[in-house]
């Protein structure tokens, strides 16, 4: 293989990971002159360029070497690495889950189907995308179906009558609905990682990439972190602290006027739902905030 003195990352071209995926490498400092219709796109500051392709392909173009990393579902890297199993290729692995493009590999079944778990799937088609996923999993339960793989238009294919069931991406359920399915068992949590091969460039590709994955370190955790203010009074205050999400110790402030009440400040490691929320304030916080992070130096 030629040696490239420049870090190549293969992203998909247009999709639901695209904007996340370049809004990633942004906060992590690399930006790219604009030639987002072309397949090339090459690395203003620093000596990493990306590739614009199918997301299909991505796994196959690091496992050739031609990119060094890419950014691509866990879905579609894992059927890959089930693809290459066996055969003398590059084993690739997956080097940071980042956070965006969640969804589920899933079995759907036609809505008047009773479903009660992968045993009656027994003797059924099921079209899918992902034969080695799938396979995987009914072996795993011992069931023996028919394995319909198509290119896409999966969801059709009960309404077709050439599958029973599918199994196939889930992400609002939408697609589901509108072909009267309905999500019946879970394969596999997805969503967007970073891939690259089991053995990482030994020269200055790999110092480069040593220095993006702190990058990618430092900003997954802030953009993971929440500062909640709240005030609460002394009596509630061990209440409202044993609720708070996980994180370092608060602070306690004094509140001007009021020696009973506190300002309670803590940084917390997630993001706080809307029902953390009412929980605290039940048990006797008020005039919560919840702020996000936007950097972080301890
Ligand atoms: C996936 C999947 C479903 C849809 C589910 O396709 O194949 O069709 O998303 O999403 P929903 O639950 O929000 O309706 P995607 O649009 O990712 O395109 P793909 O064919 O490239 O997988
Ligand atoms: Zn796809």
């Amino acid at each position: 293989m030629k040696t490239r003195d420049r870090l190549r990352i293969a992203m998909q071209k247009s999709g639901r990971l695209t904007e996340p995926a370049l809004n990633l490498l942004n906060r992590c400092g690399l930006s790219f002159r604009q030639s987002r219709d072309k397949l090339f796109c090459f690395g203003e500051g620093e000596p990493v360029d990306l590739l614009l392709v199918r997301d299909d392909d991505i796994p196959g173009l690091i496992a050739q070497g031609v990119c060094d990393l890419g950014i691509v579902g866990r879905n579609v890297l894992n059927e890959f690495q089930l693809s290459q199993s066996g055969l003398d290729a590059e084993p690739l692995q997956e080097l940071r889950p980042l956070g965006f493009g969640r969804c589920r590999l899933s079995i759907a079944v036609p809505n008047e189907l009773d479903y009660q778990g992968p045993r009656q799937l027994e003797g059924r088609r099921i079209a899918t995308s992902y034969p080695g996923l799938l396979g995987e999993w009914l072996r795993s339960h011992g069931v023996n179906a028919g394995v319909v793989t198509l290119a896409g238009s999966v969801e059709i294919a009960p309404k077709l009558g050439t599958a029973d069931a599918i199994c196939d991406l889930v992400q609002s359920g939408g697609t589901l609905v509108a072909n009267q399915l309905r999500e019946a068992d879970i394969l596999l949590e997805s969503q967007a990682v970073l891939a690259g091969s089991l053995a990482l460039p030994a020269d200055e590709r790999g110092d480069m990439l040593e220095l993006l994955l702190k990058r990618l370190d430092g900003v997954i955790q802030v953009r993971e972190s929440r500062l909640l203010l709240l005030q609460t009074s002394r009596a509630a205050l061990e209440a409202v602290t044993r609720l708070l999400p996980g994180g370092p110790q608060p602070t306690l402030l004094p509140v001007l006027g009021q020696p009973d009440q506190l300002m309670l400040q803590a940084l917390c490691a997630g993001e706080v739902s809307w029902r953390q929320l009412e929980e605290i304030k039940k048990a006797g916080a008020r005039e919560m905030l919840v702020l996000p992070v936007e950097k972080m130096l301890a």
